[in-house]
Parts: structure tokens; sequence; C-alpha cells
């Protein structure tokens, strides 16, 4: 094993550095990036259905949205999995790291907060995708399933939203403060 502890601060950071300037990875860079596109084109798209009634363009746009978080979070996941995070975080003056590899800290108390809102909102958006693509007509329109939808979209959009704050938060106590 030629792993530096995770308290050595001057070895060398494991997986592909990002391109912000920051202590995170690639894949870190470009999943707190995308959230900054994600949201705004999400809050289109609503405002598309609801001002302009533009069924199937806001249609297709959560599709598109959902397929590409699916593409992103899965290479986001190897990447924690095979890298992991806490070197990179090793720094933070928020993020205390034990000998044994236990994590304390506001770092760490984020980090559970943004998983609350990732998961929730990752089985939110499943269930409201797929309920409106088997109960809305094609090409896509108002029925007997649009108080439902409206109900929990609006749950899955604030709690996508919760989900990006939290995630930031995470980004900069972890990977941006010193
Ligand atoms: C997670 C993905 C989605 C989110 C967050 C979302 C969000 C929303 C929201 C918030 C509204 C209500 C707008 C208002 O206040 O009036 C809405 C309406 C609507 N959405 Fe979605 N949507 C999603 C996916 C889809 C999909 C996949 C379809 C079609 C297959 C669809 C079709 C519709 C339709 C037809 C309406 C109009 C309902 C009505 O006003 O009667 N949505 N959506």
């Amino acid at each position: 094993m030629n792993e530096a502890p995770p308290s050595d601060v001057t070895a060398p950071l494991p997986g592909i550095d990002g391109f912000l300037g920051t202590r995170g990875s690639l894949m870190l860079d470009l999943v707190f990036v995308a959230m900054f596109v994600v949201v705004p084109v999400m809050l289109y798209s609503i405002y598309l259905v609801r001002y302009q009634r533009r069924y199937e363009l806001h249609k297709r746009i959560q599709l598109t949205l959902g397929g590409l978080l699916l593409v992103a979070l899965s290479l986001f996941e190897a990447d924690m999995q095979i890298n992991g995070w806490e070197s990179r975080a090793a720094a933070s003056p928020y993020l205390e790291l034990a000998a044994d590899g236990s994590r304390s800290g506001v770092v760490q108390v984020a980090l559970w907060v943004h998983l609350l809102f990732a998961i929730t909102t990752a089985a939110l958006w499943t269930v409201v995708i797929v309920r409106a693509w088997r109960n809305f007509p094609s090409p896509a329109a108002p029925n007997e399933h649009s108080a439902w939808h409206r109900r929990w979209a609006k749950l899955a959009a604030v709690d996508m939203i919760a989900t990006s704050v939290t995630g930031w938060t995470f980004y900069w106590l972890a990977f941006v403060a010193t």
C-alpha cells in the first residue's frame, strides 16, 4: 500500500483534478457546474408549461434533464467509490479525519443534509417521470393525472433546488475553504 494517510495534505490527490482551481476532482467540478445549468433549465421548463402551455416541450426538457442527471450521477458515484473525496477535503478546516478514517465536523453534517435531499430527489424524480410517462397522453397534455403531477412534480422541483444548494455548500466547505 503506497496510499498516503488522509491527513497528509501534501500528497497528490487521487483521481483526475477538476477545472475550477479548487481541490475538487473532475467529476465533482462537473456536477457542481452542471447544477447551475439544471436548476434554471428546470425552472424555465416549469414556466413553459405553466404560462405558455408548452406541454410537449416541457416533457422533452424534463426527460432530457432526467437522462443527463442519471448519466452524470452514475459517473460521479463511480468517482466517489473509486477515489473517495476525503483526501481532497483533508485541508478543509471544517473536516476532522480520524486515524481510522472516520469523519466528523461541519463537512460531515453538510454531507448528511445534502444526501437527505439528494436521495429523496432521485426517488421523487424517478416516480414523477415514470408516472407522467405512463399517464399523460402523447403528445403531452393535461388529463386526470394533472392534479397528482402538479403536486408531486412541484415537490420534486423544490427538492432538486435544495439538493443543489446543499451540494454547493458541501463543495465549498470541503474543497474550497482553507
Ligand atoms: C421530474 C420531472 C418533472 C418535473 C419536476 C415537472 C414539473 C412540473 C410542474 C411543477 C408542473 C406544474 C406547473 C404549474 O404550476 O402549473 C408540471 C406540469 C405538467 N407536466 Fe411536468 N414535470 C416533470 C416531468 C414531466 C413529464 C415527463 C411529462 C410528460 C410525460 C410532464 C407533463 C406535464 C404536463 C402535461 C403538465 C401540465 C399539467 C396541467 O397543468 O394540467 N411533466 N410539471
